[in-house]
């Protein structure tokens, strides 16, 4: 494994030791609802959810394809490992552990593929776009949600607090990788976060509650595009 894809791992083995796959679920959550929406699932698509985490966004991937597949997959074993504990219930999600620069899943099988807040860690996200694209089928898409992203002033400062490289780009960059990666119709826009910020914030990610509000405005950016 890539030294890249090792200190990735053991970083966000961290995170889950600290139970932070499961509590992203409450922040993550109200983006990722309108995302679900605009996929327009069908109950026998076959979904990937790259970079899944403690695995929450699979398990409703899993109940609204009731007659497709759910693969979660993660750089992190001990993601995976409580992914698995979490989810047992659910006969058609499986959880592996993977890069997305090797999926380890074979060609032509998913209808549709999504990853949440993860893409801008992946150590060379080009190399990971195209093998989202070939582990799609023809007329399958991809849907790619992130809060860090340059357009959004508000963000920057989260650089300071990253143990690991991140990639922050421009819309209009990420929108470029998804067509050198063989993606058409590409576009992106933003999702606005309903959530109304506290009256008060005394966490790390932002300044002050004002902070907070104006990062929300702007919203969290989603990318996609479709295999033809
Ligand atoms: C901020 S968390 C988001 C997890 C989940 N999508 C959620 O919304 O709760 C980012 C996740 O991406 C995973 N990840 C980072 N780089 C990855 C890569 N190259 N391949 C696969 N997973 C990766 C991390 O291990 C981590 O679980």
């Amino acid at each position: 494994m890539p030294a890249s894809n090792e200190s990735l791992r053991s970083e966000f083995n961290r995170w889950a030791e600290d139970g932070r796959g499961e509590g992203m679920e409450l922040d993550h959550l109200p983006i990722t609802l309108p995302v679900l929406d605009l996929m327009q699932l069908q109950p026998t698509d076959n979904v990937l959810d790259a970079g899944c985490g403690a695995g929450w966004l699979s398990r409703l991937l899993a109940e609204q394809v009731s007659e497709g597949r759910v693969v979660g997959m993660d750089i992190s074993d001990e993601m995976i490992r409580r992914a698995r504990k979490n989810y047992v219930d659910l006969a058609h999600i499986m959880f592996v552990v993977g890069g997305v620069d090797e999926i380890p899943w074979e060609g032509n099988f998913f209808d549709k593929a999504i990853s949440v807040e993860s893409s801008y860690y992946w150590p060379d996200p080009a190399r990971g776009l195209r093998e989202i694209f070939r582990v799609l089928r023809e007329g399958g898409s991809a849907w790619i949600l992130i809060n860090y992203y340059r357009d959004n002033p508000h963000c920057h400062q989260w650089a300071r607090h990253y143990q690991i490289p991140t990639h922050l780009l421009l819309a209009e960059e990420w929108a470029q990788l998804f067509r050198d990666a063989g993606f058409t119709d590409v576009a992106h826009r933003r999702i606005v976060d309903p959530t109304p910020a506290p009256e008060t914030y005394t966490g790390l990610w932002f300044a002050d509650a004002a902070q907070l509000r104006a990062f929300r405005a702007e919203g969290a950016l989603l990318i996609h595009g479709t295999k033809r």
